[in-house]
């Protein structure tokens, strides 16, 4: 149809792709935000991990991760052994939405439509980057890989195969261990949040 006047993922490069996907009109979220939240790390990581969509601070600073949800996966990730760096980090979405609330930004959901806007792009990465491995953090982009009958909580945590071949995983998404309500619940959420992100190291070896 005609409104999506999507910018094709185009061929070449990973810093092709990138370049491209700042011009992006796939779906009306680029309107008010301030820059496109691409992808980060290594052009051939051998893991590739997915996020939701850039809050505040990514959708100013132009990179994901990098608020309080960044911090407390840098967290894990130091405690799981893992360098940040030697992965490829990047989001369902890669536009920040939200609805201007006096002073603050609040978040807002990426819809189904902005998601699947969005896919391209992701599946473009993943085609350049070739990882042996595709870890998701939440529900948005557990269902946009495994499909949309994902049960997060059941089947979090283990190396499921894709058909095309790569492993993947799901585990929770470090907003969600922001929000949980209690001290307690938070410690052993984020101690299940490691032991999930712990494989990835033992596949890296
Ligand atoms: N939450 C996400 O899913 N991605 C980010 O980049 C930041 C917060």
């Amino acid at each position: 149809p005609l409104q999506k006047a999507a910018v094709e993922a185009p061929e070449g490069s990973l810093t092709a792709l990138r370049q491209h996907a700042r011009d992006c009109r796939a779906c009306d979220l680029w309107k008010p935000a301030t820059q496109t939240v691409f992808g980060e790390g290594p052009a051939h990581a051998r893991v590739v991990v997915i996020g939701e969509q850039p809050g505040d601070q990514e959708d100013l600073a132009g990179k994901p991760f990098v608020g309080p949800a960044g911090k407390l996966f840098d967290r894990a990730l130091a405690e799981a052994g893992i360098a940040r760096d030697s992965l490829y980090i990047t989001n369902a979405v890669k536009h920040f939405k939200f609805e201007p609330r006096g002073k603050v930004r609040l978040h807002k959901r990426a819809n189904a439509e902005e998601q699947a806007a969005c896919r391209p792009w992701l599946a473009a990465e993943i085609d350049r980057i070739r990882p042996d491995a595709i870890v998701c953090m939440g529900a948005m982009a557990a269902r946009g890989v495994f499909g949309s009958s994902f049960r997060l909580m059941a089947e979090r945590g283990q190396w499921l195969d894709l058909p095309d071949g790569r492993k993947a995983m799901a585990t929770v998404h470090p907003s969600y261990l922001l929000r949980l309500p209690d001290h307690e619940a938070r410690e052993a959420g984020f101690a299940d949040f490691v032991r999930d992100l712990s494989l990835i190291r033992e596949m890296l070896g």
